[in-house]
């Protein structure tokens, strides 16, 4: 849906920042503005920052920012759409009805559909675990140590013996055969007609972060194949980007995720006190889920089954956090099968001793690759090194190399410059990465040139901090500036707004983030508002800092527009403006205060 920006700004204008985040984190008044321990990242003292006057959030700590759109897209993960909703619902503001294509209302009826169904399914499992009826799915779930508390938390349930009950009972609220065989809960055949997909089983729901059901697993009560059945996918039930638990496992906000490998080890963590465990939906880790779980964490910790194939399984999913530029580390749970097993055996103290001493997900991948080969054999010996070396070679930063060379030479008994030249042998061979003297680069122009763009970059950036923090600039910039004079299309984007508003008189930063739909442009927005600016005591001293921005924002442009003076035609003018205005700015003193 879209939403037209005046009613966006007039609902993000009814609901105060401050008030908003307060809900969430805890807030101090210093100065004029707010500060908290920011909910992004992990940290001890408060960096995180609310601006009543901007309407804005910052985190001086890991950059997040944005207005209060941004600050619920990050914390409760909504889309921006979903963000103009619950705020408008907040402010009694209402929403026109959406204007949607035919094709694209037909696909949002039917996912609504879906879920629907899914609700009112976990709904009737819910209440049958509960009932007479559920008592040997209660008693089985009892018997593997799970509270109430627990069980009512993650919504199980039980699926009956009968074969209609559950179809019977959603077709009495309403829904057709074909909608609940879609959603992946009955089947039809010509024999039997329509049937449960589910029977006989304890049924755990699969939620989406927002906690709506998507899917089902039900386990058999005993032993029996499948162990587990699941539903199939469906346009709700992505089995790559969901995790189980992770509806939980977002508001922990731990820098790190438990990664298992059941749905039953989630929840027996979760009871233990480990709300930080999620659980792939019986298939393996997908470079999807990790980029979910990377908005939430940048660890995490692998409790995968202690056998042969749980080590193949954290060996992939060691190999996709990587991609995905998450550190990954090995819980090892010997003697143990899987978490919910050592749980019981052990208790939770010992679990997070495990956590504690979780390996290193490259030292794992090292020591499991030992295994294959039998080290009194100098050729295997010799084979054996040379693969580390190759795997070695994926790190780019030499000091990170040479961080792991340290550690795996003392570990092996290699020799630290044995391995460090066979390491560089093989990035010499397969030109993999850099050889680890890195030769000092040439060509001093480039980075001349280079130079002065991130300057002239940086100076459009503290420009629009300038402007936002004291409108009273604007006045007497303006002969000077121009939205044109911001070359990089992200900050011309801003300043256009920025000096529509402010020739108006009337400038929100908050509001010119919301020109933006997505959380990185949002986020990225917020950072030019806060731009740190140069300390500057006397009027003097800000005088100078002001017009040495501008000075370096106006030789900006004009590079830009002189090299695009043959294909740019209006490029000429502003080579001709621009070289004017920077002869008076040498002899002008611009008096700001
Ligand atoms: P496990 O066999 O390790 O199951 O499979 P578990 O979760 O530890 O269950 P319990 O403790 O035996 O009750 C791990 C995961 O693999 C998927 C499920 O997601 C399960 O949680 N799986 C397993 C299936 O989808 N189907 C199966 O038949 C078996
Ligand atoms: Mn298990």
């Amino acid at each position: 849906m879209y939403y037209p920006d005046e009613l966006v700004e007039e609902i993000r204008a009814a609901n105060d920042i401050v008030d908003i985040v307060s809900g969430y984190v805890r807030l101090q008044k210093k100065g004029a503005g707010y500060f908290g321990l920011c909910p992004f990242h992990n940290e001890k003292s408060p960096s995180f920052s609310v601006s009543p006057t901007k309407q804005m959030f910052y985190c001086f700590g890991c950059g997040a920012g944005g207005n209060v759109y941004t600050f619920l897209m990050n914390y409760e993960n909504y889309s921006f759409q979903e963000a103009v909703k619950s705020l408008a619902d907040k402010a009694g503001i209402s929403l026109p009805e959406a204007e949607y294509s035919a094709e694209a209302k037909k696909e949002a009826d039917r996912k609504s559909l879906l879920l629907a169904i899914n609700k009112e399914a976990a709904r009737y499992f819910y209440y049958q675990l509960r009932h007479p009826r559920g008592r040997t799915g209660l008693a089985y779930l009892q018997k593997r140590g799970l509270t109430d508390e627990i069980m009512h938390r993650f919504g199980l349930g039980y699926a009956d013996k009968t074969g209609g009950d559950l179809t019977n009972y959603l077709k009495s609220k309403g829904y057709r055969d074909k909608e609940i065989i879609d959603a992946g809960l009955a089947s039809a055949d010509e024999k039997h007609g329509i049937h449960n997909k589910f029977w006989n089983r304890v049924m755990f729901p699969i939620s989406d972060v927002n906690h709506r059901v998507i899917g089902f697993g039900g386990r058999v009560m005993g032993e029996g194949n499948p162990k587990y059945l699941n539903s199939p996918e469906t346009s709700v039930f992505d089995k790559s980007r969901n995790l189980y638990g992770l509806n939980f496992a977002r508001t922990a906000r731990k820098n790190h995720l438990i990664l298992c490998e059941g749905y039953m080890d989630v929840i027996a963590l979760h009871q233990a006190g480990f709300p930080q465990a999620v659980a792939s939906l019986g298939t393996a880790f997908t470079s999807g889920q990790a980029g979910l779980v990377r908005r939430y964490a940048s660890q995490v910790l692998l409790a995968y089954d202690s056998d042969d194939a749980g080590v193949n399984a954290a060996l992939r999913a060691l190999d996709i956090l990587r991609q995905t530029d998450l550190t990954g580390k090995v819980i090892d749970l010997h003697p143990f099968k899987d978490p919910d097993e050592l749980i019981r055996q052990e208790g939770a103290e010992e679990f997070q001793r495990r956590i504690d001493g979780a390996e290193n997900g490259f030292l794992f991948e090292i020591r499991m690759l030992e295994r294959q080969f039998s080290l009194e054999d100098p050729e295997e010996r010799t084979r054996f090194h040379r693969e580390i070396a190759a795997r070695m070679c994926r790190f780019e930063e030499a000091a990170q190399r040479e961080n792991y060379i340290q550690t795996i030479a003392h570990k092996y008994a290699i020799g630290f410059e044995n391995l460090r030249s066979l390491v560089n042998g093989h990035a010499m061979k397969t030109g993999l990465t850099q050889p680890l003297q890195p030769v000092t680069r040439t060509g001093m122009n480039r980075g001349g040139r280079q130079k002065a763009e991130d300057a002239g970059r940086k100076a459009q950036r503290l420009m629009l901090t300038y402007l936002a923090e004291e409108p009273g600039l604007y006045e007497k910039l303006r002969p000077w500036l121009s939205p044109e004079d911001f070359t990089e299309e992200f900050c011309r984007k801003v300043a256009d707004q920025l000096f529509r508003d402010l020739s108006r008189g009337k400038m929100s930063p908050a509001d010119i983030i919301s020109l933006f739909r997505e959380e990185e442009e949002q986020r990225a927005a917020a950072e030019l508002f806060n731009t740190k600016l140069a300390e500057a005591e006397t009027k003097q001293e800000r005088e100078k800092a002001v017009h040495d921005v501008l000075v370096t924002v106006k030789q900006n442009s004009l590079a830009y527009y002189t090299a695009r003076l043959g294909s740019e035609t209006s490029a000429l003018n502003q080579v001709i403006s621009g070289k004017k205005a920077l002869e008076e700015l040498k002899k002008t003193h611009i008096s700001l205060w």
